[in-house]
């Protein structure tokens, strides 16, 4: 009952359905009304999901350096024997701020198998057949005599590989030890035990298990399957830390980027905002380590040749939660923040920030053109800290484009208020946040046709179209919500003289440590897979162009006539025209496509196409291309391409001009 009422609803929602078997479109190919920026489509990462922790971010271990509010979470201790006080929780902060609990062990001259720990992963551990794990550990000998072992078990206890730790350094400093083992099977969730044999006392911290095959073989570095999603959509930008964990539930938990840079053992965790916001989703054990930090963001981005977009906190906790501001007086600290990280991206090796990049590895600028200051802030005291802001940035780096926020909706009161003020401050980029339903998106698809031309540029930072708010696991990501924003885009790069940049969010969740749906990319401890609306904004991404083409149907702008949405550009690297047709109708429609303008063309195109007649149907672990892209070739005949848009598709068509 449940199902056919959404099939009604969906049946009203695209009521526009019309078969009307032939449509006249035409391509005006050489007048061509303005410049799809590079930028145009970008990727939002945010650590919500499990993005980063548990995601992206290869660390198996959770809770490696002992510093979660339970201090042993994550953690089993193991005994044949109970003895009180084998593990100590130690806490040496007057020493050691950013890390300051590790663990005492003593050990009572047991054997292996004995006495030892359990790490439960994040949501186990995946591991792969016949991969190298590279483990380490900070140490320090106390008393010794302990010989330390580490293996992997499977959910039976079956071991999967292991080796003896070396921690025999004769002093009583702390060390770094590692060591290396090859898994023998591929198991989703495994765990790691780690056994203390023999007799003695030593101090441990910073317990970390990696997976060799990380992006780019990088130790401590990031799960390659899930970089090289990113990498595939040819990502003009890529916008970091978020979303809201850029403002935190108060300002003590706001993203602090200089906590997230230098050795990995000195970045100061803190609690992850998505830890206990919703209280259905709920995640207790979900923090920020860090690991993957600003220099790394800054290395992803250049690694994907994407342009980087930190998100700085204004000086505003969110005001969904504490709503916590900073007073204007005191407002320094922050600001200096945003200077100090064009420092550290760009600087000189010379300078203070300059340097601790170069001595993380990279020398080289980065070469940051923006940043955005505030999330989804609003309101007078958005604008007030903002200008601050904008006036520092601006009078030590003119050229620099700031992103401003116009809050989170694309309407109403507060959106009114600040996309007049920010107009009225020339802000460089609004940025503009829609998670609406799919009926939203198709009839919004004109939305930016009467922005100001010559005015702040667009820079829709967060959208998703969002089918229903069940959260039962059935209705992530499916073709409707899909195709509703592959019209909507039509409209995006119609109008990309107005806007610059575009990015769907969130981007990653992992289908055992979820807070929010849908989302672009879905994980597992060892796979992937890219949903509807990833390949729709692949498409969208490597068939972009640079000059945005008129493109008309009974001379007027195709955003919905007949359920039909369409855009046109050029490529002028590969002389290309690029067609892009969304049919959201029921029925098979053909246009016939007049490519008015040029002297000469390809006989024969290529067309992409991205479909399916189930508006509810979704990719999945099983079946990651039960939507994706197929292409073909289209002929062409003179200047005129017909195509037979099947029913519910997007279609791309690419027509080389010749000379
Ligand atoms: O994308 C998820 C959240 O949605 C972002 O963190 C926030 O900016 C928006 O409300």
């Amino acid at each position: 009952m449940k199902i056919y009422k959404r099939l009604c609803y969906l049946l009203a929602l695209v009521a526009c359905i019309n078969a009307h078997a032939q449509h006249s479109l035409v391509v005006k190919v050489n007048e061509p009304k303005g410049d799809i920026q590079k930028t145009m489509w970008g990727i939002f990462f945010e650590d919500i999901n499990m993005g980063a922790d548990g995601g992206i971010y290869a660390e198996l271990v959770k809770n490696r350096s002992f510093e979660f509010y339970r201090p042993l979470m994550g953690w089993k201790v193991n005994q044949k024997n109970f003895r009180e006080g084998a593990v100590l929780v130690m806490n040496r902060k007057a020493n050691d701020s950013a890390n300051p609990r590790f663990i005492r062990v003593t050990a009572a001259g047991g054997s292996k198998g004995d006495f030892g720990m359990t790490n439960e992963g994040f949501r186990g551990m995946g591991i792969k057949k016949d991969l190298r794990y590279d483990f380490s550990v900070q140490y320090r000998q106390v008393n010794p005599g302990i010989k330390m072992h580490v293996e992997l078990v499977d959910s039976t206890g079956m071991v999967l590989g292991g080796t003896t730790v070396a921690t025999d350094a004769p002093d009583t400093n702390w060390h770094k030890a590692t060591a290396s083992f090859t898994a023998n099977a591929t198991v989703m969730r495994a765990k790691m035990n780690l056994w203390f044999e023999g007799s003695g006392v030593i101090d441990l911290d910073m317990v970390s298990l990696f997976p060799s095959d990380t992006w780019k073989n990088r130790p401590g570095g990031l799960r390659a399957d899930m970089v090289q999603k990113l990498a595939d959509l040819k990502p003009g930008f890529i916008r970091f830390p978020g979303g809201c964990i850029v403002e935190g539930f108060d300002l003590s938990q706001r993203y602090q980027w200089k906590k997230t840079v230098g050795p990995v053992e000195q970045r100061q965790l803190i609690i992850n905002r998505w830890n206990t916001e919703f209280t259905d989703r709920l995640t207790p054990d979900y923090y920020q380590t860090f690991g993957l930090g600003f220099f790394e963001y800054f290395q992803l981005a250049e690694d994907i040749g994407a342009e980087a977009l930190p998100i700085l906190n204004c000086g505003m906790a969110c005001q969904f939660n504490s709503c916590e501001l900073v007073p204007l007086d005191q407002l320094g600290p922050y600001v200096q923040d945003a200077l100090d990280l064009i420092e550290f991206a760009n600087g000189d090796v010379s300078t203070k920030w300059g340097k601790l990049r170069a001595d993380m590895g990279h020398p080289a600028p980065f070469r940051l053109k923006m940043m955005g200051i505030g999330n989804e802030n609003w309101g007078p005291q958005y604008v007030e800290r903002l200008k601050i802001f904008t006036k520092a940035i601006k009078e030590k780096y003119p050229d620099f484009k700031l992103v401003n926020s116009s809050g989170t909706d694309p309407n109403g009161q507060r959106f009114d208020f600040l996309n007049t003020e920010l107009r009225h401050m020339n802000a460089d980029l609004i940025d503009e946040h829609y998670y609406r339903p799919p009926s939203w998106f198709f009839s919004n698809a004109k939305r930016y046709d009467t922005f100001p031309r010559n005015a702040s540029k667009i820079f829709a930072g967060e959208y998703a179209s969002h089918y229903s708010w069940d959260i039962d696991g059935t209705l992530r990501n499916n073709w409707i919500a899909a195709l509703s924003e592959a019209a909507y885009m039509t409209g995006l790069e119609r109008n990309a003289d107005v806007v610059s940049m575009a990015s769907y969010a969130p981007l990653f969740a992992h289908v055992d440590g979820w807070q929010w749906s849908p989302d672009l990319i879905w994980v597992n401890n060892l796979q992937s897979y890219g949903t509807p609306n990833y390949y729709v904004q692949q498409l969208f991404s490597v068939n972009k162009g640079n000059k945005i083409l008129p493109i008309t149907m009974n001379n007027m702008v195709i955003a919905g006539q007949d359920s039909l949405y369409a855009t046109a550009c050029f490529d002028t690297a590969t002389n290309e025209i690029i067609v892009k047709l969304v049919n959201a109708s029921a029925n098979a429609q053909v246009g016939s496509i007049n490519l008015a303008g040029v002297k000469k063309l390809a006989k024969e195109g290529s067309l992409t196409v991205l479909k399916s007649e189930d508006l509810l149907t979704a990719n999945s672990f099983d079946q990651p291309q039960k939507v994706a892209p197929q292409q073909s070739a289209i002929p062409v005949k003179g200047k005129d391409i017909v195509l037979n848009a099947a029913p519910y598709s997007l279609n791309i068509v690419r027509v080389k001009m010749e000379k």
